[in-house]
């Protein structure tokens, strides 16, 4: 390799999505003719509800395609303060519009953390948030979950409280939580409050699934706090709740007086989010809720039908997620039975049974490596199908 080739030693270190990875498999056997029942990337399989769609339409129509400002259009700033209005008092010139929550996550990460600097991330996590710490010489310190059959996975908060040293600068907070599909009660929430308090902790919250929220359980967004500004970096998006994955539009949330220094990180990394984009979301955003609330529903009944099929597959710790819209069982014992680790348990469930699940190994941390990931973001026709699959392959595994 040529020395011009050599890339920055930290690229070595960080690692790719998973469920990109897999979404190229699964559409090759798919095109080859396969009949193959995903549970992989995290993405709501209802379309785009049709008046958003018709607001990007018009704004090309009307020419609305050049940059924009970087922290977004005014119209859009505003509804979002509206939006969140719902959990506390945010401005919008607290607000920066990003290209998807990623980019958000990291220009909050990355504008915060100092090298050296330990970063608390709960175990299992989304990978985004490690990926980016690293990348700017920070060290992510990851504190376990605690996990339960039949009940899911809660946070320790006193864990939490042993990791910190004198070198921790924050803690992430993603609630609903991908991959387990855990929501934060409020008492658990006071308490990370707390400690932010305590400690002097940056908390980079990331409340992308706010909307998904099921069997009665209630959501409290960070931004309830009073003293919100002097802890919390947030971020959200519309890629879940209006089912806007391919659009990239999120946003970030930080007190006033740090957004000049974020816009010139943004401004660098993409300019503006795409100008007609921003117009749609206004649109969803201050448009007919309908298709979203009729989604979630959905979303709820699939959990429950989902758990209900997989309480039958041995070696299978199944539960009831309360939000998001993933499940994180434990498969230990299957893999136990079968002498066969995560990665090729997945492999066998694909190539073997036609049903793509994702290695918890995808969400860094250690606990992944004895789950794996199941969105049911998809149709209930599909997760009838998939999860019985899952049944009757451990079925089979388990019997030898
Ligand atoms: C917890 C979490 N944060 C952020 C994102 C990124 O979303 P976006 O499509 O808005 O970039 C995802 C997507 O899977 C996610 O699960």
């Amino acid at each position: 390799m040529k020395p011009t080739q050599v890339l920055n030693p930290v690229m070595h270190e960080i690692i790719g999505e998973t469920g990109f990875t897999y979404l190229a498999i699964v559409k090759k056997l798919i095109r080859e003719g396969k009949d193959v029942v995903s549970f992989g990337i995290g993405q709501p399989d209802f379309p785009t509800p049709s008046h958003i769609r018709e607001a990007a339409k018009k704004a090309l129509d009307e020419g609305f395609t050049g940059y924009t400002e970087t922290a977004g259009i005014v119209e859009l700033r505003e509804a979002i303060s509206e939006y969140l209005s719902r959990y506390g008092k945010v401005s919008p010139d607290e607000i920066i519009v990003t290209t998807g929550a990623k980019t958000a996550v990291f220009i909050a990460v990355a504008a915060f953390l100092r090298p050296g600097d330990e970063l608390l991330i709960p175990d299992p996590s989304y990978y985004a948030y490690s990926q980016v710490a690293k990348f700017v010489g920070a060290k992510p310190v990851f504190v376990p979950m605690s996990f339960e059959e039949h009940e899911g996975f809660s946070i320790d908060i006193e864990k939490f409280e042993q990791a910190i040293t004198e070198k921790t600068r924050g803690i992430v907070i993603n609630n609903p939580h991908n991959p387990t599909g855990t929501v934060l009660s409020p008492e658990e929430m006071d308490a990370i409050m707390d400690l932010a308090r305590k400690h002097n902790l940056v908390v980079f919250v990331d409340e992308i699934y706010d909307n998904f929220v099921f069997h009665g359980t209630k959501f409290k967004s960070f931004l309830s706090y009073d003293d919100w500004r002097d802890y919390v970096v947030y971020v959200n998006g519309f890629s879940k709740t209006f089912s806007m994955t391919g659009w990239r539009l999120g946003y970030l949330v930080a007190r006033k007086e740090v957004i000049p220094r974020l816009i010139d990180l943004a401004v660098s990394v993409y300019s503006c989010a795409p100008s007609f984009v921003q117009k749609a979301g206004v649109e969803a955003l201050k448009g007919d809720w309908g298709p979203v609330d009729e989604m979630v529903k959905e979303f709820e009944r699939r959990a429950k039908r989902l758990y209900e099929i997989l309480s039958e597959a041995p070696g299978i710790e199944a539960y009831l997620p309360k939000g998001a819209f993933y499940m994180f069982p434990r498969v230990k014992k299957l893999l136990d039975a079968t002498g066969l680790d995560v990665h090729k348990l997945v492999d066998k469930l694909l190539y073997d049974y036609g049903v793509l699940v994702l290695p918890g190994t995808s969400f860094p941390g250690e606990l992944g490596k004895d789950f794996v990931r199941l969105s049911f973001a998809t149709s209930m026709q599909d997760i009838e199908k998939g999860a019985k699959r899952i049944v009757d392959a451990a079925k089979r595994l388990t019997q030898g």
